[in-house]
Parts: C-alpha cells; sequence; structure tokens
C-alpha cells in the first residue's frame, strides 16, 4: 500500500519547540521514505482560540516559511493553506452529521481549553475534533505524525472512518495511524515540567520559539526552572524530577543521542553546566531556523508561489474524495 502522510500545525505565532520535536522534525524524517505528503496550515483551526484576527495573515506567512526552512521542500510536498482548500469544511460538515455529541465531550482538549465555564465554549473548538478528522481524511491519510496531545484526535478520526463507512457499506475512507515519536512526543514547559510547551502559555519563559535570539535563548535556559539536587546518572533519578528530565530529553534530541548517554555524561555534575551546554545546542540549531524563515518572510512572491502550487495538488486529490463522499451519501448531482 503507498504511503500518504498528512499533518498540521494551527498558524498561531512563531511554533515553539515542542511543535519542531512533535511535528516538523520528524516530518521531515517520515516526508523522505512517504509517497506523498500534506502539510497543512491549518488556519480554520486557528479561529477556534485567535483573539485577534490581524496577525492570522502575517502567522500563515510564517508557519509556511517556517515549514520550509526546517527541511519539508515544497517541490516535493504539498504545502498549502487549509482555507485554499474548501472541501475540509464541506467534509467536515458531512462528518459532524454522523458524529455522537458524546464523543466530542470526552475529548481530553476541548475539556482543557474550555475550562470550567463549557457553556460559553465557542461550537468550534468543541467541533474542532471533525474538521481534524476531513483534514485527514480528505487526502487519505496512512499515516499521521503529531505529537502526543493530537493522539487522542487521531483515534476520534479513526472512530469517524469507522462509522462512516460502515454507513456506506465501503471502504470510501481510509483508516489513518498516527505516528507518535517515543521521544520528544511531549516537550515541557520550562517553567513547570508537568505541563507541556505551548504557544499559548502566558508565559513566554515557558517555551522556546524557533524565532527567539540566541540571547533571549541563553536567557530562557538560564531562568528554566531545576530543582535544588545534584544531577546523577541513574535513569530511574528522572521520575520524580519532571524538569530535570525535560532539559535531558531536550538535550539529548538535539544532540540525537540517548537520554541515558546524556544523563551520564553530565553525573555529579550541576544544573548550570547542563544549561550551558544546552544552549549552546539550541543556538546551534534554532538560529539557522530563524534566520532562514527570515529570509523566505522577505520574499512573498516565492512562499505565495509554493502555496499556490500546494494548494492546486491538495484540491486535485481533495476533490477526488469528495466525489466518492458525495456520491456515497446519495446527494444529487447534475
Ligand atoms: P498544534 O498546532 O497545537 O500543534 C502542532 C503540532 O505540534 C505538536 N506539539 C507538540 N509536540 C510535542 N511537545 C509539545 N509540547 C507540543 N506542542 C505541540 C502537536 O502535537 C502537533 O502535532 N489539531 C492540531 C493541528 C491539526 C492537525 C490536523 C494535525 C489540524 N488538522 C491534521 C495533524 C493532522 C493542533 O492543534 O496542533
Amino acid at each position: 500500500m503507498s504511503s500518504r502522510i498528512v499533518s498540521g500545525i494551527r498558524p498561531t505565532g512563531h511554533p515553539q519547540l515542542g511543535n519542531y520535536f512533535g511535528a516538523l522534525k520528524q516530518w521531515v524524517s517520515i516526508a523522505e521514505k512517504a509517497d506523498e505528503t500534506f502539510f497543512c496550515i491549518v488556519d480554520q483551526h486557528a479561529l477556534t482560540t485567535l483573539k485577534d484576527m490581524q496577525t492570522l495573515k502575517q502567522d500563515t506567512m510564517i508557519m509556511a516559511a517556517t515549514y520550509i526552512a526546517c527541511g519539508i521542500d515544497p517541490v516535493k510536498n504539498a504545502i498549502f493553506v487549509q482555507s485554499h482548500v474548501p472541501y475540509h469544511t464541506e467534509l467536515a460538515w458531512y462528518l459532524t452529521c454522523i458524529t455522537p455529541m458524546g464523543w466530542l465531550s470526552r475529548m481530553t482538549q476541548f475539556k482543557d481549553k474550555a475550562g470550567k465555564k463549557r457553556e460559553n465554549a465557542l461550537t468550534g473548538l468543541f467541533t474542532y475534533p471533525v474538521l481534524m478528522a476531513a483534514d485527514i481524511v480528505l487526502y487519505g491519510a496512512t499515516h499521521v505524525p503529531v505529537g502526543d496531545d493530537q493522539k487522542q484526535h487521531v483515534e476520534f478520526a479513526r472512530d469517524i472512518v469507522q462509522v462512516f463507512n460502515n454507513m456506506a457499506a465501503d471502504e470510501i475512507l481510509k483508516m489513518p495511524e498516527p505516528v507518535i515519536q517515543k521521544s520528544g512526543a511531549r516537550i515541557k514547559s520550562l517553567r513547570d515540567g508537568l505541563k507541556k510547551m505551548s504557544k499559548s502559555d502566558a508565559s513566554d519563559y515557558s517555551r522556546i520559539n524557533l524565532n527567539d535570539d540566541n540571547d533571549l535563548i541563553a536567557l530562557k535556559i538560564k531562568k528554566a526552572k531545576t530543582d535544588p539536587n545534584a544531577i546523577t546518572g541513574d535513569i530511574k533519578s528522572l521520575e520524580n524530577r519532571p524538569e530535570l528530565e525535560n532539559l535531558i530529553i531536550l538535550h539529548a534530541l538535539l544532540e540525537n543521542k540517548s537520554t541515558q548517554d546524556v544523563l551520564s555524561s553530565f553525573d555529579g555534575q550541576n544544573f548550570s553546566n547542563l544549561k550551558l551546554s544546552l544552549t549552546d545546542l539550541l543556538i546551534d540549531h534554532v538560529s539557522p531556523i530563524r534566520e532562514k524563515v527570515n529570509t523566505l518572510l522577505n520574499d512573498q512572491a516565492y512562499l505565495n508561489s509554493c502555496l499556490k502550487d500546494g494548494a492546486d495538488r491538495a484540491n486535485i486529490v481533495a476533490q477526488q474524495t469528495m466525489q466518492q463522499v458525495r456520491t456515497s451519501l446519495n446527494l444529487l448531482q447534475i
């Protein structure tokens, strides 16, 4: 069976290190082996949480530039904007019609984002997983590389595929598999090792953004929360030390080493050595991406042409799926 990879990121500002390790970095390696790839900038998803629409256009361009700067080749991969393919919202509606409310009420991300005032939560936030399922099945995705926090949404998409195909009595929609890395699937906040690193955290010091300059990276790592104990090489010692574990995992991911190897190399040392070494690695890694993003952002005509080409390719595949979906729903076609 040929492999189709589909994934996406919400354009809500510059991506952070969690987006990089959970998504972008693994997209590049998976894309090398895949038959077809669709990397979407999910601007319609961004509308569910946006506080300020003024920045959406610019954030969409930033995301396009970031995909390319991180190594997604726009010639080999379709890079496109969700709202440039109208079939996402059309398919989402058909899927909404077969989605039980109870399934959506159980989504942990909805519960987290809606908070205590559930009655006031926006309907778009509630039905968000249906739109995400549409993003995935529209392209017949076989694999969906995401961070750990999106696993439940991909599993939801699998459930919907089953319901739809049962109803249609045919394998109209392909069953997608989530692809989640063993390490780096949940990068933690620099201020609280129990929370995930997130673009929406109120404190900018909780995350490293891919556009942070070198001084800011150094400052954020210097201020990163630690604990009072010295580092030991015993991997079990990480169990109750989430902040240390996060810094060690980041160090290991950046160096392509195992967590144990990195931990052993800091055995008996204090946090400041680990932090200095991590800062150097981060700067080596992030600054070329930042510079490439800035260069690309100065060439809007090039970015527009990549997005136009990506949307053309995405529309062709999406249209084929929609034709089959409409037929199986018995919608009158003239
Ligand atoms: P979003 O925009 O919140 O995040 C984009 C990707 O980054 C991953 N990620 C992380 N990975 C590890 N550690 C972290 N701290 C971290 N923070 C974010 C996310 O898991 C995700 O892979 N609903 C999705 C976007 C989406 C999508 C899709 C993804 C819409 N349609 C179709 C795949 C396929 C979201 O909000 O991701």
